[in-house]
């Protein structure tokens, strides 16, 4: 390997930049150049390419976002933007590529291997920590410790209130943000894709609330009823309450990585470009109870549903 090129895909997530840094600096200790493709798959196609140094990578560390830029590239997803991509490469003189994204991106690695021969590393950023072969995705950390915070802002003018809150959180088709947000915060219940009573149990308890105290309701984006229905429900069932909602939206997004997400992403970072060194190709690198794993692409998947022991709490707690 003598050039890496390295690209951000997808959602932004914090940690991205500590995961750029890892991957520089490890390649710069073997004298390998690194190149920096901007805005993910748009930039491979347009042949949108920049020098990467890890002295510069270091000052970013600290900051969310990603300094590359990213975007979600319709192009990319037909032959003829892949083709155009691989061109870029081989004009660049890249042979090796490590992708930092989610499940779209490696999807989207994975029908480009079938066309072009350069190995790929992935490394898993994105706040809704939804892909297997690896415990916690890059920026989900970040993005609970976001969504705790505002929630325990809006307990205090909900209990000074009396106030039921809907808050709806990030996370797509996936739980994850909900749950570890929602148990951080004692919320009253929480509802995720996978809570069919859960629902019920919260219809319960609303109906006997005497508007004594406040009363958070944590829903998951992807919540099939949604913020908006949940509260018509509850307005349904006890018309005494006093309701709001909230949906965090991308502040979950943004704002500096937590100190596990920039470890994560200089842990994850180095493990890409050493697999590469080892002459590893499309997989992605994880941490599985903690110690670094390597994943095949085709082994990847989008893991929707929580694992059975936080759904085991959620019963207990939402009670
Ligand atoms: O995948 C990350 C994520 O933030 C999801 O939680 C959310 O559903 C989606 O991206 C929002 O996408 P966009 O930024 O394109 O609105």
């Amino acid at each position: 390997t003598k050039h890496i090129g390295v690209f951000t895909s997808g959602g932004d997530s914090p940690g991205m930049n500590a995961a750029l840094y890892g991957t520089v600096k490890v390649a710069e200790q073997h004298g390998i150049r690194v190149s920096g493709i901007l805005k993910g798959y748009e930039g491979m196609i347009d042949g949108h390419f920049i020098p990467l140094e890890s002295q510069q990578l270091q000052k970013t560390v600290h900051r969310g976002g990603t300094v590359l830029k990213t975007a979600r590239s319709e192009r990319f997803m037909a032959v003829e933007g892949r083709q155009l991509a691989f061109k870029s490469l081989q004009n660049n003189d890249i042979d090796a590529v490590v992708a930092i994204g989610g499940d779209g991106t490696f999807k989207g690695l994975l029908a480009f291997s079938e066309i072009c021969e350069i190995p790929f590393i992935g490394i898993p950023g994105t706040i809704d920590n939804d892909i297997s072969g690896t415990d916690y995705t890059l920026g989900f950390d970040s993005a609970v410790n976001t969504a705790i915070e505002n929630i325990d802002k809006i307990k205090d003018t909900a209990e000074s209130h009396n106030r039921v809150f809907i808050v709806e959180v990030m996370g797509r088709d996936s739980g994850y943000i909900a749950i570890h947000s929602g148990l951080g915060v004692g919320a009253d219940a929480i509802l995720i894709p996978e809570s069919g009573e859960d629902f019920l149990q919260l219809l319960k308890k609303v109906k006997d609330y005497k508007s004594e105290d406040g009363f958070i309701v944590v829903v998951s984006e992807g919540d099939e009823l949604g913020a908006g229905l949940v509260a018509s429900k509850i307005k349904e069932i006890n018309s005494k309450v006093d309701l709001r909602i909230t949906k965090l939206g991308h502040v979950q997004r943004g704002g500096s990585p937590s100190s596990l997400d920039r470890m994560l992403g200089i842990r994850l970072g180095s493990a890409a470009v050493r697999a590469l060194l080892l002459g590893r190709r499309n997989a992605m690198v994880g941490v599985l109870d903690n110690q670094l794993s390597l994943t095949p692409f085709e082994q990847v998947v989008k893991q929707h549903q929580v694992n059975d022991e936080l759904q085991e709490l959620l019963k207990i707690f939402g009670k």
